[in-house]
């Protein structure tokens, strides 16, 4: 079954909490939580102290999306504010081996991100460190673009290296995905879609979860 992440960003942020527990309710998988500094991306979103806050309301896994410079100056603090899943991007930092060592050793699971532009080649010396990829499939920074097509190429590829090096990471996808581009993702191998803008435009979000999953399992 595929899972499905909502991303918090497209949540009203008035009522944050509710929005969280909605799409608890609604039965989706993961929550995905994209932290932004202004700087590695050209827009700033929310911190620790702000999933921090909503962390009790439910027990659904947070994925945390870190589109920060140097992530490692953080990695404490974001394990510390409850976050499940702590993904950093490839060209954020010059020690990605160093900075999932660390997610790891804060007892969390750890996910690398790459960029539309960035290959695969760059992730492959530590994808045995990794419980998650996340392809990028927009430029990263903000809710609501289209979806890239060339990214279906990407998954395929990662999928591929999966099975080649025996490795067990979840494939996870972010950007502009609906039911069409879900599912074309899906069917190249991704097993956890992000979904943002689509999603929480939906008038009721269980149907829209039960609606993923109807259009993609097997
Ligand atoms: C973009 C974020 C995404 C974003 C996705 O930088 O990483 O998680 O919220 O939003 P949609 O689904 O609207 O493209
Ligand atoms: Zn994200």
């Amino acid at each position: 079954m595929i899972k499905i992440a909502p991303s918090i960003l497209s949540a009203d942020f008035a009522n944050l909490g509710q929005a969280i527990q909605a799409m608890d309710q609604a039965g989706c998988d993961y929550i995905h939580i994209d932290v932004m500094d202004g700087s590695f991306v050209p827009n700033i979103s929310f911190g620790p102290m702000v999933y921090q806050a909503v962390r009790p309301l439910t027990d659904k896994t947070f994925d945390c999306h870190l589109m920060v410079d140097q992530p490692e100056r953080y990695l404490d603090m974001v394990a510390a504010a409850g976050a499940d899943i702590i993904s950093v991007h490839v060209e954020a930092t010059k020690h990605i081996y160093q900075s999932l060592s660390m997610i790891k050793a804060l007892g969390k699971k750890a996910g690398v991100v790459l960029n539309p532009g960035t290959d695969l080649s760059q992730i492959q010396p530590i994808l045995h460190l990794c419980d998650l990829v996340l392809i990028m499939t927009v430029n990263p920074g903000f809710g609501g673009q289209k979806f890239i097509q060339a990214s279906l190429e990407k998954i395929k590829q990662l999928k591929v290296m999966r099975e080649e090096k025996g490795l067990d990471f979840e494939i996870e996808v972010d950007g502009g995905i609906n039911f069409e581009t879900g599912k074309a993702c899906a069917q190249a191998g991704a097993d956890v879609l992000v979904s943002g803008s689509f999603l929480f435009n939906q008038t009721d979000w269980a149907k829209a979860i039960l609606d993923f999953h109807s259009h993609i399992d097997m």
